[in-house]
């Protein structure tokens, strides 16, 4: 046995440990950023890059605002996607109907999903919410089956957490 052997539960430590720290940094980097700056798409926009430039194996990040009663694309990093979400449709109108996030390890299994870009696999949305007001949802998808855990839950609510006050 070498000296940097390593058991499965000490290198999901790190994994954890790792992902954490990642989380905290773009957190610090979207708070500074969006500090002081009351223009929610300005800072959505700044969100939306900094996450795509900070978090490794994902092909779209960013928002959907709540319109109305459905949910409108935002500011966000990746190829085109779908425009309009009624509440209830897909993996972000599901995180908008049940107010949770919903963290979906393979999109094809996932009954309605909608198909922005054929090369997302797997996908995490958190919804935004001011008071009680939803005011929208973040979205981030990447091309490998089970790429979100609960770790990169935790680390996303955290940073809509930061984010909610400055985006609705
Ligand atoms: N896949 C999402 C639609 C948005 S795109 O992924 C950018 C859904 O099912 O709600």
């Amino acid at each position: 046995m070498t000296s940097d052997h390593k058991d499965a539960a000490t290198l999901e430590r790190i994994k954890t440990s790792a992902k954490a720290d990642l989380y905290r940094e773009l957190a610090d980097a979207i708070g500074g950023i969006t500090e002081g700056e009351p223009d929610a798409i300005a800072n959505m926009a700044n969100a939306a890059a900094l996450i795509w430039e900070y978090l490794p194996d994902i092909n779209w990040a960013g928002f959907y605002r709540v319109v109305g009663d459905e949910l409108v694309l935002g500011p966000f990093q990746g190829r085109s996607a779908c425009i309009r979400i009624a509440f209830g449709k897909g993996v972000c109108g599901a995180a908008a109907a049940t107010r949770a996030t919903q963290l979906v390890k393979d999109v094809h299994a996932f009954e309605g999903h909608i198909a922005c870009d054929a090369a997302s696999a797997s996908e995490i949305v958190v919804p935004i919410i001011v008071g009680e007001r939803l005011v929208g949802v973040l979205d981030i998808d990447s091309p490998t089956v089970a790429r979100f855990d609960e770790d990169d839950r935790a680390g996303c609510e955290a940073l809509v957490a930061r984010l909610a006050g400055r985006v609705g």
